[in-house]
This record gives C-alpha cells, sequence and structure tokens, in this order.
C-alpha cells in the first residue's frame, strides 16, 4: 500500500472514531487544516520535477477527495445519530390515555340566586343589580335608619376609608336594602309629572359586607331584597308572594310561614319570617330566612314618592340560608373555601 492510500485509510480511521462534530472537526484539521498531512504534502510539490508534479499533485487530489468524503460520510452520521436520538428522547406514547379536563358547574350560591331570579321572574319582578360600595345615605339614612341604630356601629359594618358628600364614611353595604332606594328613585325619576305610575316590583340580589364571621356567619354573604310598591299593596300580598316564592323554591308545598312581629326602622309593621317544613330532616323546626314590612312612609318619601298614595311591602332574606336549607348544607364556610370537593358536589 502506497503512503497515499495509507493515509486514507488512517483520515477514515480517526473520523469513524469521532464521536462528536468537535472530534470530527479535530480529526479534520489533522488532514486538511493548514498545518494537515494533506496540506503538507501538497506543499512538497513544489519541490518536484515537472513531470513528476503532475502525478503526483493528480495522486494527493484524489486522496483530498477520498477524505472529504469520509469526512462527509461521517458528519452525516453523526447528524443522523444525534437526531435519533432527540427523536426517542421526545418520543409520544400515542396508546396512553388523554389528560382529562374536568368540566366545571355553576357556584351553589349562584344555582340558589339563580334560582330565586326565575320564581321572583315568573310573579313580574324586575331584577336590579347595585353598588357594594355604598354612602351613608342609601345604606342608612334614606332607611329611616336612626343614628344611634346598632346596624351603624363600627362592630357591624365594614368602613370604607373616604367620605362621602355629607362628610360621612363610605361603607360595604350591610344589607341590600339600599337597592330599594336607588330603584325606586329611578323608578319614580322616569315617570314624574305622567297620571299614572307602574308599580314597582323588584327584587335584588347580591353581595352584602359584615363584620361576622362563625358556621352561620360570613363577613362576605348576600342577600335578596324584595319590593312591591303601588296604590294598594298590602301585607297579605307580601304573604302570598313570600308563600308562592317559598315552595317554588324548595319544591315543595309540606311547608308552613310564619310572620312574627319584629323592628326594622325602614318597615312598619316589620315582621320575620320564619318556615317550618312538614317533612324531611329538618322537619318541625321554625326556622327564620328573611325580615320584611310594610315600607315606611318615611321611606317612599325618600323614594321620591307620595306617602299618601303609594304603599307597599319590602323583604330581605338571606340567599346563604335558603342554599344551606335547600342542599343540607350544616357550615356556611363551605360556600367560601373553594374546596372542590365540595363544589363539585353541585355539578
Ligand atoms: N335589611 C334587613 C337586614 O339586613 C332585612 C330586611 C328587613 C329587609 C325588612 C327588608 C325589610 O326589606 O323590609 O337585616
Amino acid at each position: 500500500m502506497n503512503d497515499l492510500a495509507q493515509l486514507l485509510q488512517s483520515a477514515q480511521a480517526e473520523f469513524a472514531q469521532a464521536s462528536t462534530p468537535a472530534d470530527l472537526e479535530n480529526a479534520k484539521a489533522r488532514f486538511l487544516g493548514k498545518s494537515g498531512q494533506v496540506t503538507e504534502l501538497m506543499k512538497g510539490l513544489a519541490a518536484l520535477p515537472v513531470e513528476e508534479k503532475k502525478t503526483r499533485g493528480a495522486e494527493i487530489n484524489q486522496l483530498k477527495q477520498g477524505i472529504e468524503a469520509a469526512l462527509n460520510a461521517r458528519r452525516q452520521a453523526l447528524l443522523d445519530a444525534e437526531l435519533e436520538k432527540q427523536l426517542k428522547a421526545e418520543a409520544l406514547d400515542v396508546s396512553l390515555p388523554g389528560r382529562q379536563r374536568g368540566t366545571g358547574g355553576l357556584h351553589p350560591i349562584t344555582r340558589a340566586m339563580e334560582r330565586i331570579e326565575a320564581i321572583f321572574g315568573s310573579m313580574g319582578f324586575d331584577v336590579a343589580d347595585g353598588p357594594e360600595i355604598e354612602t351613608d345615605w342609601f345604606s342608612f339614612s334614606s332607611l329611616n335608619n336612626p343614628e344611634n341604630h346598632p346596624a351603624r356601629s363600627m362592630q357591624d359594618t365594614f368602613y370604607v376609608d373616604m367620605k362621602d358628600e355629607g362628610g360621612r364614611w363610605f361603607n360595604l353595604r350591610p344589607h341590600t336594602s339600599p337597592m330599594q332606594i336607588r330603584y325606586a328613585q329611578a323608578h319614580a325619576k322616569r315617570y314624574a309629572g305622567q297620571e299614572t305610575m307602574p308599580e314597582i316590583r323588584v327584587i335584588a340580589p347580591g353581595r352584602t359586607y359584615r363584620v361576622d364571621s362563625d358556621a352561620t356567619h360570613s363577613p362576605m354573604f348576600h342577600q335578596v331584597e324584595g319590593l312591591w310598591v303601588g296604590e294598594n299593596i298590602s301585607f297579605k300580598d307580601l304573604k302570598s308572594v313570600y308563600l308562592n316564592f317559598i315552595t317554588a323554591f324548595f319544591e315543595t308545598d309540606a311547608l308552613q310561614l310564619r310572620f312574627r312581629p319584629s323592628y326594622f326602622p325602614f318597615t312598619e309593621p316589620s315582621a320575620e319570617i320564619d318556615i317550618m317544613f312538614e317533612t324531611g330532616p329538618l322537619k318541625g323546626r321554625w326556622l327564620e330566612v328573611s325580615g320584611a314590612g310594610q315600607v315606611h312612609p318615611q321611606v317612599i318619601r325618600n323614594m321620591g314618592l307620595d306617602p299618601e298614595r303609594y304603599i307597599g311591602f319590602a323583604f330581605g332574606s338571606g340567599i346563604d340560608r335558603l342554599a344551606m336549607l335547600r342542599y343540607g348544607v350544616n357550615d356556611l364556610r363551605l360556600f367560601f373555601e373553594g374546596d372542590l370537593r365540595f363544589l363539585s358536589q353541585f355539578k
């Protein structure tokens, strides 16, 4: 074997040994680099006589092509190996079961609210929504709530570090009752100067806030306010509307309603509404579900209406309480902890 054939062999052997692209480039330099073995052979040509230069030159060129071919082949082989490795690492097992993406469901309080809206909607009640940050006037004064009423005290109501036009602290509404005034005022304004005004018939469900927290009280809770004002709306309408609502809500006629005398500044007379199931696990116990009453003449006046002409009733019920009774939940806090083991039962 002549020296050139040997050189080709050793180049092929070295390339074959290179296991990384960097190794391969180093091996290449040893043959084809500036002072590589093939380059040195080329330099040696200069000293040869013309005839020999030609044949030897052609042979060296052939060698060079051979080495380059070997180099390219090895380069490709390394690339292929690398790709193979990568494909193996990223291999997908298409036979694996897919990842489950659970479907959500409405929160039980949302469900209860939607039920309430649908039931009152069927009785011709509008549904209204209003601010949760209220002025002192809407939360208290307009509702005929005297300055010394306990609902105004610092222990009960969350105050916002900002004052209204009257220089009084804004508050997180402690009940939905401000919506009585807001809705009725807008209604009265819309029909001002007209001979007759359509009746006000509205519910206002929403979040309310009080400084209170235990198994049956949460600092954020939900109420639904109801208001029906017209020229001839009496307590008997309150009774029939509420009975209709409560039997529809619980899907049973096997329950009783009781009005217990009470006091609220914005109603006169005032009552607490209790219900009693005649069957089921809560059978025979009176459960308080709502405050209610005939709207106080001063509140009618604050709505922008004439109390000599307009009369009606209002109520404010705890939605969380109703939802607890309907779904058999014994701790209010479960509604607001966001525990999926609890929430997913309502899907
Ligand atoms: N706002 C009262 C409360 O939160 C509930 C209430 C009682 C609302 C009587 C009314 C009502 O509209 O007439 O305790």
